[in-house]
């Protein structure tokens, strides 16, 4: 249980805008996260948060360094073969949702195994389950602006686990609900990962979802600052891991 899963190398992410302005956002990001594992990411507005998230996602490039997935280095791979990896073995809960507007529910669930070849039955059987385990099983017909924040959030979780991805990735998860709902919505990602062993990389700011992460990084002014080891309980995979908080200098 101990593969790593994904591994970020010397990440460099340089925004251009315009021919003689660059913006340095990630500045030589180095991060290992073994499977099982659930690692929450923080710092503040502007430190490179979604941009790491971004590139481990692949849905953007680093400028320099490589993320490798399952040990395969995603600077290798080609469009099509970069896609099929993200579309297998990852699922991501976005910071503004981006669900398909002129969508229901049931269809955006559904989207990602439409992509992937899954025929119509299983997945219809797999899109009500999903919406059930989210709660969500009388909204199926119901069209993202005909849901509460809440309900969007818990759709975009059901997306995320459609093609049963074992690492799953959310920027803010709970960022936009309230309280109660962003406590539901927790409980829901730390049973994938208690229960199913899922990978969970999570950027947050919210103190609750930090407590429950085995280990959390803090990302500052584009570097990896300090990582800080702790909150073992409930860890069904933390016997490598020190039981005291451990601040590694970068
Ligand atoms: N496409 C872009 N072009 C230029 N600069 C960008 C671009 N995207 C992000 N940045 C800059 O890179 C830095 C990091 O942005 P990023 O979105 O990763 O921050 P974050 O840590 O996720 O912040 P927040 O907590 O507010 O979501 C910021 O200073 C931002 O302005
Ligand atoms: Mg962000």
């Amino acid at each position: 249980m101990n593969n790593e899963v994904i591994k970020c190398v010397d990440l460099v992410k340089t925004y251009n805008m315009g021919q003689v302005n660059e913006y340095r956002a990630l500045k030589g990001i180095n991060l290992t996260i073994k499977e099982g594992d659930f690692i929450s990411i923080i710092g503040s507005s502007g430190s490179g948060k979604s941009t790491l998230l971004n590139l481990i996602s692949c849905l953007d490039t680093p400028t320099s360094g490589d993320v490798y997935v399952d040990g395969t280095a995603l600077s290798q791979l080609g469009d099509n073969d970069r896609a099929r990896l993200r579309n297998k073995k990852l699922g991501f809960i976005f910071q503004q949702f981006n669900l398909l507007r002129g969508m229901t529910a049931y269809e955006n669930v559904e989207l990602t195994m439409r992509f992937a070849g899954i025929g119509k039955k299983e997945r219809n059987e797999k899109v009500l389950e999903l919406l059930k385990k989210v709660g969500l099983e009388s909204k199926a017909k119901n069209r993202p602006t005909e849901m509460s924040g809440g309900e969007q959030q818990r759709v975009a979780i059901a997306r995320a686990l459609a093609n049963d991805p074992r690492i799953i990735l959310g920027d803010e998860p709970t960022g936009n609900l309230d309280t109660t709902t962003g406590a539901t919505i927790m409980e829901l990602l730390t049973e994938l990962n208690q229960d199913q062993g899922k990978t969970l990389v999570m950027v947050t700011h919210d103190p609750a979802i930090a407590k429950k992460a085995h280990r959390t990084v803090k990302i500052k002014d584009g570097k990896l600052e300090e990582e800080v080891r702790g909150a073992l309980i409930g860890n069904h995979n933390g016997d490598d891991l020190p039981h005291r908080k451990t601040i590694i200098k970068k």
